[in-house]
């Protein structure tokens, strides 16, 4: 079955339009881990303006789950908070400090030698290295070379494409990166944009380890509850 990592940037967000605390990106934690998350996901960015890097140390102390810290590793402090705290998994994403949220996958053959040494340094702290891609069959080689464990495939574009009416040619697309990266021995996790309504297309894909998921969760917690939320992804995953 596909994991769920969720991915509560949105609780954080939110607690950090006051300073009273709540809602607390701890207790959210607790939740989806009681409603049966696999995985919690974080995406600390330089600005703080969501997960701030106390949150990242408060949630490796109490996390019972496989701990996901995405990122760009070139954007410190980044790179020190991971080697700290040695996540099961780091997603390294390519995004610029000024982005609303992550807009693409890693251009490898411009950053090829500056990967090779970050992913070295965090494979050496015992962390599994995933690498967020566009779905592109041709670049899946490219970043098993550079030493990546999985690559997670971008899914905005699919996610667009399934909103418009029209996601088969994309689908395919997306399908057949999943293919490459497999052959070459990566594992293939995915997220951006995946909801209630597109998850379970998407995970037709073979073989999917793991989908991280915030935005559209967090926002349908707002009407359905949090636990109800994550049990409803689980449920889709484990029908998939
Ligand atoms: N993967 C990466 C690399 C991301 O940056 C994000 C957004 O923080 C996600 C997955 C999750 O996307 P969404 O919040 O749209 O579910």
């Amino acid at each position: 079955m596909t994991k769920l990592s969720v991915n509560i940037n949105r609780i954080a967000l939110l607690r950090n339009s006051r300073n009273i605390g709540i809602p607390s990106v701890i207790e959210a934690a607790k939740t989806a881990i009681a409603a049966g998350a696999h995985g919690i996901t974080v995406h600390p960015r330089p600005d703080e303006r969501h997960i701030k890097a106390a949150d990242v140390y408060d949630l490796a102390k109490m996390l019972t789950v496989e701990f996901n810290i995405e990122g760009n590793p070139f954007q410190p402090p980044f790179m020190d908070i991971v080697c700290d705290v040695k996540p099961a998994q780091c997603t390294l994403v390519p995004d610029a400090p000024d982005v609303l949220t992550s807009d693409s996958g890693w251009n490898i053959p411009e950053n090829r030698d500056r990967l090779l040494p970050i992913i070295e340094k965090l494979k050496n702290n015992g962390i599994r290295v995933s690498l967020f891609m566009d779905a592109d069959p041709a670049l899946m080689p490219l970043a098993k070379e550079v030493g990546a464990d999985r690559v997670e495939l971008y899914t905005e574009p699919y996610a667009t494409a399934f909103r418009e009416g029209n996601v088969e040619s994309v689908f395919q697309q997306y399908a057949l990166a999943a293919k490459a990266a497999q052959s070459v021995g990566l594992g293939v996790n995915a997220g951006h944009d995946l909801n209630l309504q597109n998850l379970a297309k998407f995970c037709s894909i073979p073989d999917i380890l793991e989908v991280s998921i915030g935005h559209a969760l967090i926002a349908e917690a707002l009407e359905m509850g949090l636990s109800n939320t994550v049990q409803a992804y689980l449920k889709i995953l484990s029908d998939s």
